[in-house]
C-alpha cells in the first residue's frame, strides 16, 4: 500500500544485478572448485536458482551477499517443469550440464506473461555445437556423448535474434568446448560482460564480450575463482525515475553510470538534472517533467527492462510521447493497470501513446510481471491517496527490500501481506 504525494530524498546503495548473478551462480557447474561470489542480492529469483543448484547436488553456503558454490559432486543433471515454471532463467543450467557432463535434461520454459519468450537460439547453438538434442514430453533431452570425447565442438553461430541468456548459455557452453567457437550478432549487456569477466578469472578464452562477436577458445577445464557481482543497472533506473517523478533528490551509491546511457539520456531529455560520478548517481527532479519518447532495442540501447518504468514517468508528464517495444510481443500488461489509475494511454501494436494528464488517482492495481510491477510503484508514488498493488511476489523476484529502500529515501509504502 502506498500513499502517494512524498518527494524523495536520501541516498541508496544499489544491490549486485539479478541479471549476472543467474548466469554466474549456473556457471559454477562448469567447475569443481569452488566459485564464491559476492554482491549476490536477496531476491527470489536468486533464492530459486540456488535451490536448484542444491538440488542438483552443488554445495552451496550462503551469508549475506556472500555465496559459494561447488559443484564437485553434482548428482542429478536435471532441471524439472516445477522449477523451470517459476524461473525461465533455469535454461542457463543447459548449456553448463552439457559442457562438464555430457548430458543435460531441462524442461521448457513454458510461457511467460511478457511473450512467448522461446528456446530456440539457445538449442540451435547447441547443435551447432554437434550436441544431441530431441524435444520430448516438454523436455530439452540434450547429450554429447556420440562425439569426440564425449565434448561440445567449437562452431560458429550467427543468433539471429540478439538474445541475453541465448549468448549467455552459449558462451558458457564454448568454455569448456574442443575447439574455438564464434558467437556472432550476440548481446552486448553489461551481464553478459561479467558473466565473460567471471569466466576469465575461471579460466576461460573469451575474447569480444560486450560486442556483437564473442570468440571462445575452448579449454580442458575451469577452476573456481572470487567473483563480485556488477551492480543492477535495472534496479538503479528505477529508482532513479522514482526520483525524477516525486520531484526528489536521490543520491545512488554502488552504481557505474556507464552501464546506463541510454537511461541517464532520457531522464535529462526529460527535464531531470543527472549528475554521475566514479560509483555515484544523482537525481534531482522539480516534479514537472516533459514527456520523452521510447525505443527499446538490444544494449546499449534503451533497455527493454525499463520501459514500464519510463511508460509511469510519460504518464504525469507534460506532453505526448509514444512507447514502442521492439523485444517481447506483449509488454504492456502494465497499460490497463495505470488506466486505472486515470493514465490517458492507448496501444497501437507495439506502440503506446501516453497524454500526461495533471494528476493519477490512487486505486488497487494488480502487477503481472516484475518490471511492470515496478511501474505501478512508481505510479503509486505521485498518485494522490492511496494505490494498493496486489499480486507483488513479482517484486520480490527483482526489488531487494524495494519498500525499506523507498520509505528510508521518504516513501510511504507498507506491506500487507
Ligand atoms: C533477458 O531475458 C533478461 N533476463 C530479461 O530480463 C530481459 O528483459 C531480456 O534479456 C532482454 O534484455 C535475464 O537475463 C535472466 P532474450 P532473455 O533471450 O534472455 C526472443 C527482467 O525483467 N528469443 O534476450 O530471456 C525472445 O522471445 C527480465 O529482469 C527467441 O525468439 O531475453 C525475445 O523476444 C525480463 N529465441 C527476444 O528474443 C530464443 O532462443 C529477446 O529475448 C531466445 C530469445
Amino acid at each position: 500500500m502506498i500513499q502517494g504525494g512524498n518527494r524523495l530524498y536520501g541516498e541508496i546503495t544499489i544491490s549486485g544485478a539479478k541479471n549476472a548473478a543467474l548466469p554466474i551462480l549456473c556457471a559454477s557447474l562448469l567447475t569443481e572448485t569452488p566459485l564464491n561470489l559476492s554482491s549476490v542480492a536477496a531476491l527470489k529469483d536468486i533464492d530459486t536458482t540456488i535451490k536448484l543448484l542444491d538440488i542438483m547436488g552443488v554445495k552451496i553456503t550462503r551469508n549475506a551477499d556472500k555465496v559459494s558454490l561447488d559443484a564437485s559432486d553434482v548428482t542429478s543433471f536435471e532441471a524439472t517443469y516445477e522449477m523451470v515454471k517459476t524461473m525461465r532463467a533455469s535454461i542457463l543450467v543447459l548449456g553448463p550440464l552439457l559442457a562438464r557432463f555430457g548430458t543435460a535434461r531441462v524442461s521448457l520454459p513454458g510461457g511467460c506473461a511478457i511473450g512467448s519468450r522461446p528456446v530456440d537460439l539457445h538449442i540451435k547453438g547447441l547443435q551447432a555445437m554437434g550436441a544431441a538434442i530431441h524435444i520430448t514430453h516438454g523436455y530439452i533431452q540434450a547429450s554429447t556423448l556420440h562425439l569426440p570425447n564425449r565434448r561440445l565442438q567449437g562452431a560458429r553461430y550467427y543468433m539471429d535474434l540478439v538474445t541475453v541468456t541465448g549468448t549467455e548459455n552459449l558462451m558458457m557452453a564454448a568454455s569448456l568446448a574442443q575447439g574455438t567457437t564464434i558467437l556472432e550478432n550476440a548481446a552486448k549487456e553489461p551481464e553478459v560482460v561479467d558473466l565473460a569477466d567471471c569466466l576469465i578469472k575461471m579460466g576461460a578464452k573469451i575474447r569480444g564480450a560486450g560486442t556483437d562477436v564473442i570468440t571462445v577458445e575452448g579449454v580442458e577445464r575451469l577452476s573456481g575463482t572470487d567473483h563480485n557481482i556488477v551492480c543492477d543497472r535495472i534496479e538503479a533506473g528505477t529508482y532513479m525515475v522514482a526520483a525524477a517523478m516525486t520531484g526528489g533528490e536521490v543520491k545512488l551509491l554502488n552504481v557505474q553510470a556507464h552501464l546506463l546511457d541510454a537511461v541517464i539520456e532520457k531522464l535529462r531529455d526529460a527535464g531531470a538534472i543527472v549528475t554521475v560520478d566514479t560509483e555515484t548517481i544523482t537525481v534531482k527532479g522539480d516534479g514537472q517533467l516533459k514527456a520523452v519518447n521510447i525505443r527499446t532495442a538490444p544494449h546499449p540501447a534503451f533497455p527493454t527492462d525499463m520501459q514500464a518504468q519510463f511508460m509511469a514517468l510519460n504518464t504525469v508528464a507534460s506532453g505526448v510521447s509514444k512507447v514502442t517495444e521492439t523485444i517481447f510481443e506483449n509488454r504492456f500488461m502494465h497499460v490497463q493497470e495505470m488506466q486505472r489509475l486515470g493514465a490517458d494511454i492507448s496501444i497501437d501494436g507495439n506502440t503506446a501513446l501516453v497524454k500526461g494528464v495533471e494528476f493519477l488517482d490512487g486505486a488497487t492495481v494488480m502487477a503481472t510481471d516484475l518490471r511492470a510491477s515496478a511501474s505501478l510503484v512508481l505510479a503509486g508514488l505521485v498518485a494522490r491517496g492511496e494505490t494498493v498493488i496486489e499480486r507483488i511476489y513479482h517484486l520480490d523476484r527483482g526489488y531487494e527490500n524495494l519498500e525499506a529502500k523507498l520509505n528510508a529515501l521518504g516513501a510511504n509504502v507498507k506491506r500487507l501481506s
